[in-house]
């Protein structure tokens, strides 16, 4: 066995029994139409080039950010992505966004491939497909006011900007946030965390986008206010049939505002799935050490889960482990996860069987267990 963290825990943790019940097979039998996908990305690579020498630098390797990341987003859907930090989260968000360019591969909106645009092409994409930042405090320039703020993007995008009056935009914009509209001139420091971020999604819709990329957009708030930014999300995403990539560390949020979920693990995606399967089901045992950490309120319910506590740190993404790449940290690792990578797809042993066990995951030896049920 190669360089396998074992974990004692682990062999009290039992396999979960076959779903039976009306409500799975209610879930299996509905035809699933999500209709043309919104972004497709295929094999997106960002690799970012490591120096030495001040004067003469030379690359001496890469930190491979993102290795290999291929999903859809389809449209008013919002799709999770979750992941330890410096798996590459933020880093796929903005190659979505084209702030950062990809090293290869292709993100296609609505079957253009934006990582192969430039100029005006580029710029009319970038106005769809548009971002809420993590943190509420840095991201609002302190010396504006809250009205130029959420008028920014009219500069950059006159072609969109409203023809009349441009004040009473910005107005109807902060009342769609559940903001006072004569608030318009004052300044980001006369506002509480919760109205900043609301602030920051006013000026992401400020252009009718149809995508929007949230980078752990509610990660900098206290838990009441999150759950207002939250509902505020979901309802917006309703009114104007929005799409988000919405990436963040707490599993039960993700859970609550997505339709499905990828799970991101040293640059690459290991299972993806909606959230019934990668929360009730998941195969992929990096999942499930993640959601058996999920801490659970109910002490019934505590008491009878197990716990997966991952041993070891997360290898350098500059020198990943061939094959597998969660295999230096996986109890169940074998020679076969040093020498092939696991391929994202539905595993053979699930393929064609009436389970929600039966979606992707990158494991050689994918299996459910019954870790946890979240939140
Ligand atoms: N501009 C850069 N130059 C070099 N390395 C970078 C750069 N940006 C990110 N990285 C590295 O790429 C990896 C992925 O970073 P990224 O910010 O995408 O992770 P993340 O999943 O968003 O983490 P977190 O949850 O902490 O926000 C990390 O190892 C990070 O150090
Ligand atoms: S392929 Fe599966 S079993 Fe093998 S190391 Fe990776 S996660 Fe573990
Ligand atoms: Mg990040």
């Amino acid at each position: 066995m190669a360089e396998t963290a074992k974990n004692e825990e682990v062999s009290d943790v039992v396999p979960s029994t076959a779903e039976t019940t009306a409500e799975v097979e209610a879930v299996l039998d509905a035809p699933v139409d999500r209709g043309e996908p919104i972004l497709q990305v295929r094999n997106l690579v960002k690799h970012f080039p490591l120096t030495q020498g001040i004067l003469f630098k030379k690359q001496i390797g890469a930190v491979k950010a993102v290795d290999g990341v291929s999903f859809d987003l389809y449209k008013g859907e919002t799709l999770g992505i979750v992941g330890e930090s410096g798996c590459g989260k933020s880093t796929v968000a903005k190659l979505l966004m084209t702030l950062e360019t990809a090293t290869s591969g292709e993100v296609f909106y609505k079957g253009q491939d934006i990582t192969k645009l430039s100029g005006r092409a580029l710029k009319a994409v970038r106005r769809n497909i548009q971002m809420v930042f993590q943190d509420p405090y840095t991201s609002l320039n302190p010396r504006m006011t809250v009205g130029d703020i959420i008028g920014e993007p009219f500069d950059i995008h006159p072609e969109v900007a409203p023809k009349g009056d441009r004040r009473k935009r910005v107005q109807e914009l902060l009342d769609v946030v559940g903001l006072n509209p004569e608030y318009i001139n004052r300044y980001p420091h006369q506002f509480s965390g919760g109205q900043r971020q609301r602030i920051g999604i006013a000026r992401g819709l400020a252009l009718n986008p149809e995508v929007i990329i949230c980078d752990e957009p509610v990660s900098a708030l206290d838990v009441s206010v999150q759950a207002q930014v939250i509902n505020l999300m979901e309802k917006l995403q309703n009114e104007f049939e929005l799409s988000y990539v919405f990436i963040a560390h707490d599993l039960s949020i993700v859970r609550h505002i997505s339709d499905r979920v990828g799970v991101m693990y040293l640059g690459k995606m290991a299972e993806i799935g909606t959230d019934s399967e990668i929360y009730d089901h998941p195969t992929h045992p990096y999942t499930q050490a993640l959601l058996s950490a999920v801490p659970v309120p109910d002490p019934a319910a505590r008491e009878g889960r197990e716990r997966i506590i991952l041993t070891g740190d997360v290898p350098s993404p500059a020198n990943p482990p061939s094959g597998c790449r969660f295999r230096t940290r996986c109890w169940k690792a074998q020679d076969k996860c040093a020498e092939e990578v696991p391929l994202l797809a539905v595993p053979e042993v699930f393929a064609g069987k009436k389970t929600l066990a039966a979606h992707d995951s990158a494991c050689h030896f994918a299996e459910e267990r019954d870790v946890v049920h979240a939140a």
